[in-house]
């Protein structure tokens, strides 16, 4: 089949020559889908998680497809000495960072009353305070040698509708879209720019496995929620990514840029129901609209 244009590479080849980019939780899913695009054109990528296994085989498998060079550092980012030591090795190994993008996340569904207080926090810590040790790790780094940069932060579409049964992602969430808007306009004089990507539904295993385990992958088809009627490719998202954390977005300063097919828009207008309507009823329906007259 042919690919859809959506799914292929968009910006031109070396868009990202010299540049030195880290993606946190870059060994799986959609980290490693951007990894991978940076890396195709021409960043020096690193990656950070606390699985060193799966990042050494995920940067020698793009390493091997891009011929360009993929660094994984092992590191646990809601521990802040971890990051400080993230931040040493990375400027060791490619002496500067231009680019920090904020992906790692944790997340699982459940009940929020069933939640212990230590599950709460295993959320929290990965994704609020894991994006804020990095970015004060990081932004302190870049301020101190007068170095611009970009922060790039992958939020959902719930950080500002919250969500039933994700409470502690969703409250992660908005917390790091506050971090987004507030530093946007704190560190421009620096020349720090933040914004962050809300995507929809992208499968990967990490998200798919704690959020729709078992049989509830078959029960409930999330497309239907999506009016374009599919899911994300993570090429799109990686296109997304890669022009944000490049400098053709130069003006692009404190935006949350949704990828998901409208999802999120479907559910809240009021009269977003009557797409059920066909359009054989509409005739009738407007009569009889037109027909209350002065009441
Ligand atoms: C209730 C749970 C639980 C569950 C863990 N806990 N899983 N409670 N229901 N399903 C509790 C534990 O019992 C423990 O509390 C506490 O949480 C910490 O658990 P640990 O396993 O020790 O934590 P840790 O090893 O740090 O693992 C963190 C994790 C795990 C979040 C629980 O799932 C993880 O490592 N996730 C990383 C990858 C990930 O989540 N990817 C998906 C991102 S998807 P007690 O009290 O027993 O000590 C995403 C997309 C959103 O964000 C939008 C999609 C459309
Ligand atoms: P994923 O593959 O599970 O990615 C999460 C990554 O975070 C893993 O690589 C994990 O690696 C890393 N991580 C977790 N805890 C960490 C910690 N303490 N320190 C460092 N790294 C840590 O899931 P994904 O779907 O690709 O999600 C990527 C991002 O997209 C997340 O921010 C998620 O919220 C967001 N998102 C995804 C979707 C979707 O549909 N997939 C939708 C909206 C938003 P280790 O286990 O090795 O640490």
């Amino acid at each position: 089949m042919q690919q859809q244009e959506f799914a292929k590479p968009m910006l031109r080849e070396g868009a990202l020559d010299g540049k030195v980019i880290l993606i946190t939780g870059g060994g799986t899913g959609l980290g490693k889908a951007m990894g991978k695009y940076f890396s195709e054109l021409g960043a020096k990528v690193l990656i950070a998680s606390r699985k060193s296994d799966v990042l050494e085989k995920t940067a020698l498998e793009i390493s091997a497809a891009t011929k360009n060079e993929v660094f994984p550092v092992q590191c646990d980012v809601s521990d802040y000495k971890q990051v400080e030591e993230l931040l040493k090795k990375s400027l060791d190994k490619f002496g500067r960072v231009d680019g920090l993008v904020n992906n790692a996340a944790g997340n699982f569904i459940s009940p929020t009353e069933r939640l212990s207080n230590k599950a709460f926090d295993a959320v929290i810590n990965i994704v609020l305070k894991g994006t804020y040790n990095c970015t004060l790790a990081f932004g302190k780094h870049w301020i101190e040698k007068q170095q611009k940069a970009t922060v790039l932060n992958i939020v959902t579409t719930y950080s500002w509708t919250g969500s039933a049964f994700v409470v502690p992602s969703a409250a992660a969430k908005a917390g790091v879209l506050a971090i987004t808007r507030s530093l946007a306009v704190e560190w421009a004089k620096y020349g720090i720019r933040f914004n962050a990507i809300a995507p929809g539904l992208f499968p990967t295993k990490g998200a798919w496995d704690r959020l729709l385990p078992g049989d509830l992958k078959n029960n409930f088809d999330l497309k239907k929620k999506v009016p374009l009627n599919r899911v994300g490719e993570h090429q799109e998202l990686s296109n997304l990514a890669a022009y944000l954390i490049s400098d053709f977005s130069a003006f692009i300063n404190g935006e949350v840029v949704t990828i998901d097919g409208g999802e999120w828009l479907n559910g809240a207008g009021q009269f977003n129901i009557l797409q059920a309507i066909k359009n054989e009823q509409w005739d009738e329906i407007e009569r009889m609209v037109r027909s209350v007259k002065g009441s």
